[in-house]
């Protein structure tokens, strides 16, 4: 394993603190997204946002949960603006692979953060996460016909 020299828990704290605000902001973008899709798919496409939702809220509450373990105190810093413009199906998808692909993207950057430190609960953690959000990315891909297998 390599080692990260320039780790620092109130770092990986301060991080997991910016995690939490982004799973929560995700969490209503995905409500509030589910009431905007128009079209002959609106059934099918709130299903998929709501879940997603509740999957939002279940990684906010882990994220919550680890900054208790390791001494922290769970702070977001929310502010989110949301606008009403009513969308079909695939654009509120499209919509969904951002969010996700943000995601991914910040876990990514926390494992940056804690891989090789030795903080063992945190690196796990963040290992977990980019593969679930990881997973999430290509189920939208596919669901929108773009799948691309083996690249990003
Ligand atoms: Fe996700």
């Amino acid at each position: 394993m390599t080692t990260n020299e320039s780790y620092s828990r109130d770092e990986a704290l301060r991080r997991l603190n910016e995690l939490l605000a982004e799973e929560m902001e995700a969490s209503i973008r995905y409500l509030h997204l589910s009431t905007l899709v128009q079209g002959i798919d609106r059934l099918v496409i709130q299903k998929v946002l709501k879940e997603n939702h509740e999957e939002t809220i279940e990684h906010a509450q882990q994220v919550s949960e680890k900054i208790i373990q390791v001494g922290g105190v769970p702070q977001p810093k929310i502010n989110l603006e949301l606008t009403g413009d009513k969308c079909t199906g695939i654009e509120a998808l499209q919509t969904a692979l951002l969010f996700e692909q943000a995601a991914l993207d910040a876990y990514k950057d926390f494992l940056d953060t804690v891989e090789g430190s030795g903080d063992v609960i945190l690196e796990e953690f963040a290992r977990q996460q980019v593969a679930i959000e990881s997973e999430h990315v290509s189920e939208l891909q596919m669901l929108l016909g773009e799948s691309s297998v083996g690249s990003e």
